[in-house]
């Protein structure tokens, strides 16, 4: 079992994107099987939470749905549970760096090669629009990777 976190602020927009997209997308390609996928985020303040309704409407315009996600706060276990861990900004990566705790495997990554993406939270239609094209990106990018690695 590959085992792949997406992590963000709230775990409301950014990364349950994340996880339905690449959810989606291991489905497509018949191996949704070989993963474990989930996503976090640094902050509790959402905990408890479905995802962000724009975020909802957005992936569901592409076929893609985050029915069952619920927000949870990153757990300290989370570093050495997860093979795969993606920081959907720069700010998320900073933070898990300093929790990460002593020993645990080097997994965190930044979930596009260059650069952010975005906080969509409080921007509109449109910026949930440019975030879930830069994650359907990312994700595309990651499976890939993931399986030259794995031989998938
Ligand atoms: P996310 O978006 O990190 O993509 O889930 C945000 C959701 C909530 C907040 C910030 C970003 N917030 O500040 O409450």
């Amino acid at each position: 079992m590959i085992k792949v976190l997406f992590v963000c602020t709230g775990n409301i927009c950014r990364s349950p994107t994340a996880e339905g997209v690449f959810r989606h997308l291991a489905g497509k390609a018949g191996i949704a099987g070989n993963f474990r996928i989930d996503s976090a985020g640094v902050s509790s303040s959402h905990t408890g939470e479905p995802p962000d309704a724009r975020a909802i409407r957005t992936a569901k315009k592409y076929g893609v749905s985050l029915a069952g996600q619920t927000a949870r706060n990153m757990t300290p276990a989370d570093f050495s549970s997860f093979d795969y861990i993606y920081a959907m900004d720069g700010s998320h990566m900073r933070i898990m760096q300093g929790r990460q705790p002593c020993g645990s495997a080097g997994s965190l990554r930044m979930f596009l090669e260059k650069g952010d993406v975005p906080d969509p939270w409080y921007g509109d239609e449109e910026d949930f629009e440019h975030a879930y094209a830069l994650i359907n990106d990312g994700c595309t990018r990651i499976l890939a990777q993931i399986r030259k690695d794995h031989g998938l």
